[in-house]
């Protein structure tokens, strides 16, 4: 393991998967003075890689997940001091924008949508706006003449996710070591055979060998225009949703479509179908993406759980290495990165994780499995 610990005050921690989430879990363990190193085959490579960045527990909101509201509230609070302070220390601006979120509908039962969403909403305490036909363009007048309502998200933000990845493999440096690892009781085995003990073993391999989690596939594209958006939008139009996330020197990136599948599948390849779905949908919604260039198309697996919220807290283990999942994040990845980073470290230390975690404790689920089974 690394030297990097206070002496005498820190535990050696291997954190599997550098994901956003894992990478964010080794960089508020290391602040908390324990040994820590990363395993990961390619950083950052994983859903991480399409994830649009929104902060968006509003925007993301859906009903009977209201505990998971209030996780991304709290870990959307977290945001700005975290991307200050990582911005500080790797001297890499991860780009946080505030500026909030604008739910858009195409017609009458997308509007009525956006009018429970909204109510759902203003139950919890989430600031939410309704805008009308009128409201919406002037409030966004890129948008088509067809939209017919929406609301404003105004507390909604949004960082750069491939940025903020950049930024902790900086602050992390040879904390990380790029080799897949198999978890084992008493700490990681790397795939060339090494084993690294360790006190605590994180599991944070997004889509990849986590108990009970599964793949959903999501498409993105990413576009260049001399017309973006100001703020992101999140529309619905006749059924198909699309969300649009405007980045620096008019990039944008256009998300995303769900797909339930097997997880031994071929690695995630974009599709023809899934593609015009979106990019008909994103041009309907901005006519004026006609002429947009388009930079790049990606396809990552999304790590669901069976509830879609995420696992956070202790899994069993054979032996003498304390397990801990911070997995199954799902659609929120980025968004939850910072409360994850805070229970992990609050568990490890043996103190109280924020409140809002306690609905995401792994053991709502029978977590039967093996090391060996795992990050496979
Ligand atoms: N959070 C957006 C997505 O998963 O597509």
């Amino acid at each position: 393991m690394n030297g990097f610990a206070t002496p005498g005050t820190g535990q050696s921690v291997v954190v599997v998967g550098g994901g956003v989430v894992g990478l964010t879990c080794a960089d508020e363990l290391v602040r908390a003075g324990h040994d820590v190193t990363v395993c990961d085959p390619s950083p950052g490579g994983g859903a991480t890689y399409a994830a649009a960045g929104m902060l968006a527990p509003g925007g993301e909101a859906w009903f009977g997940e209201e505990a998971l509201l209030r996780l991304g509230q709290e870990s959307l609070a977290r945001w700005p001091s975290f991307a200050a302070s990582l911005s500080a220390r790797s001297s890499v601006d991860v780009e946080l924008r505030a500026g909030g979120a604008m739910l858009v509908a195409g017609d009458r039962d997308d509007l009525e949508e956006v009018r429970r969403t909204c109510r759902l909403l203003d139950g919890a305490g989430v600031r939410v706006d309704e805008l009308g036909r009128r409201e919406l363009r002037i409030s966004e007048p890129r948008l088509s003449t067809r939209m017919v309502g929406g609301a404003l998200l105004p507390d909604d933000m949004h960082v750069n996710p491939r940025v903020v990845v950049e930024a902790l493999l900086a602050v992390l440096g040879d904390r990380v070591v790029h080799r897949r690892a198999v978890p084992r009781p008493d700490g990681v085995a790397l795939e060339d055979g090494t084993r690294l003990r360790a006190d605590v073993v994180v599991l944070a391999s997004g889509a990849t060998g986590l108990p009970r989690v599964r793949p959903v596939r999501g498409e993105i594209v990413r576009v260049r225009t001399t017309d973006a958006p100001a703020c992101v939008l999140r529309a619905r139009l006749h059924g198909e949703r699309v969300y649009v996330v405007p980045r620096r020197d008019g990039e944008l990136v256009i998300g995303a479509t769900e797909e339930e599948h097997v997880t031994k599948e071929t690695a995630p390849m974009p599709t023809v179908g899934g593609v015009a779905r979106l990019l008909e949908t994103a041009r309907a919604l901005l006519p004026s993406l006609e002429t947009a260039h388009i930079l790049e198309i990606t396809a990552r697996d999304r790590p669901g759980s069976p509830d879609n919220g995420p696992l956070i807290g202790d899994v069993p283990s054979d032996g003498p290495a304390r397990h801990l999942l911070a997995g199954g994040h799902y659609r929120s990845g980025v968004l939850l990165a910072p409360v994850t980073a805070a229970a992990i470290c609050a568990y490890v230390a043996g103190r109280e994780a924020p409140s809002t975690v306690d609905a995401f404790l792994p053991d709502r689920f029978d977590l039967l499995y093996r090391d060996e089974d795992l990050c496979t």
